[in-house]
């Protein structure tokens, strides 16, 4: 088969690595990739979001089937695009993506189908927006209602950092702004497959947002993971397939809008059971890097019974051990990130046992160099027994990579060790 992979980011050479190895691949092309895939496809310089250009690398291709890594354009609606003119696709029409895209519709479908989440209320003026913080108190979180990479959530621990937050996305013309009530507990996140009717629940794994070590500084999208969060008990999970994913599911059948693809849930395990702090319609990025490498399966037979409707009864086989991501950013991350700065020493760090270097935002130099050349740059993976097994492979590998602008946090999956000790 020809399958198209899109997307440039470390969750798409994760994906990429993976589909490589697929005896059902002969052709493997990614839009618009990055040097590290340029190892297991040929990359292609397409706009993911431009729907047309990559609508005539199909034709030009001869794809047989795509798989979308990012959200930008299944928001954008290329799914719907590509499958229009007879393009199978793995992922969520545009109008289901809205999962992702509206917090606004995913807040309304748990209000209307019973699925636990944060209680909320829903704003298009600042003044009633501003009536209701007043009313809650604080802590309260101040959410933009589109897709914003992680910046448009404020948890706001006193009422002036709230209305602060309310006035400032208010200045935006047309804003929406959802207001929720604080969840307090330890964040985990859960993939299922979908395929309109049903579910296969894929993994847990666990992120860390802050780019600082210990929790600290500003949100990013993802300075590590791990997988399995063992936070995330079998029973637990059980839980969140029978209260959360499948009542998403029906629900979603019911709107006229079945979701296919990968649910990927933002969970809070709080005192009163698991709670759905948010959808993503996608793959997390690094948490994707961690489950390809858990998975022992050919993903390319799951990723189209989701496609196809047919994923009752369909089984995955995982590794026993666990799978950890350490993010390499350049300096400025998660502000301005620095560019054009050399790397050195990834050959060193993918000959380590158990290791797997995956890239993210690099770009070819010349003599065969490779410079930085966005945000979050590499995430450097370990396979081990325990999760502090992995830790330590990642870590091993990480200093092996010799790049004196680029920096990452020391304690990735320091949760889950910590939990191991005892
Ligand atoms: P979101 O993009 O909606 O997942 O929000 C980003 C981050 O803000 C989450 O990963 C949580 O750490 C935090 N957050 C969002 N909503 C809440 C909430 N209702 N209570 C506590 N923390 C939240
Ligand atoms: N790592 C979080 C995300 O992909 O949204």
């Amino acid at each position: 088969m020809n399958l198209l992979v899109i997307g440039s980011g470390g969750r798409e050479h994760a994906l990429c690595w993976a589909l490589s190895a697929s005896p059902l691949v002969t052709k493997l092309v990614c839009a618009p990739g990055n040097p590290g895939i340029a190892q297991v496809a040929r990359l292609a310089p397409v706009n993911p979001v431009d729907l047309d250009a990559v609508l005539k690398l199909c034709r030009d291709e001869h794809i047989d089937f795509v798989v979308i890594g990012p959200e930008a354009p299944l928001v954008a609606g290329l799914v719907d695009h590509l499958e229009a003119h007879g393009f199978a696709c793995f992922g969520p029409s545009k109008a289901a993506a809205q999962l992702e895209g509206s917090k606004g519709f995913m807040k309304d479908l748990c209000a209307k189908y019973g699925i636990p989440t944060a209680a909320y209320g829903r704003f298009r003026e600042a003044a009633a927006a501003e009536a209701f913080i007043r009313r809650q108190g604080a802590p309260i979180v101040v959410k933009a209602d589109g897709l914003a990479a992680g910046k448009g959530v404020t948890v706001a621990t006193t009422l002036d950092e709230a209305l602060a937050a309310n006035t400032a996305l208010f200045a935006e013309p047309g804003a929406e702004v959802v207001i929720e009530e604080f969840l307090d507990g330890e964040e985990v996140s859960f993939f299922a497959l979908v395929d309109g009717r049903h579910a296969l629940a894929l993994a847990s794994a666990q992120d860390h947002k802050r780019v600082g070590d210990g929790d600290t500084g500003p949100n990013t999208g993802g300075m590590g993971a791990y997988s399995p969060a063992p936070v995330l008990t079998p029973a637990l999970q059980q839980e969140v397939m029978d209260r959360i994913i499948l009542p998403t599911v029906n629900g979603m059948i019911a709107e006229g809008t079945p979701f296919k693809g990968v649910l990927f849930a933002g969970l809070m395990l709080t005192k009163d059971g698991p709670k759905l702090l948010e959808y993503n319609t996608r793959f997390g990025d690094p948490e994707c890097q961690t489950l390809m490498l858990r998975l022992k399966s050919d993903l390319l037979p799951a990723l189209m019974a989701s496609r196809d409707g047919v994923l009752k009864d369909f089984d995955l086989r995982w590794r026993d051990e666990a799978a950890l991501c350490v993010v390499m950013a350049a300096e400025g991350y998660p502000g301005e990130p620095r560019k054009d700065t050399l790397i050195e020493g990834l050959d060193a760090a993918a000959a380590e046992t158990d290791t797997v270097v995956f890239h993210a935002g690099t770009k070819a130099g010349p003599d065969g160099a490779i410079l930085a050349n966005g945000g979050r740059v590499l995430g450097v993976c370990g396979l081990g027994k325990t999760i502090g097994v992995a830790q330590a492979r990642a870590y091993a590998a990480v200093d092996k990579i010799r790049w004196p602008h680029g920096f990452c946090r020391r304690d990735i999956g320091w949760r889950a060790i910590a939990r191991e000790k005892n």
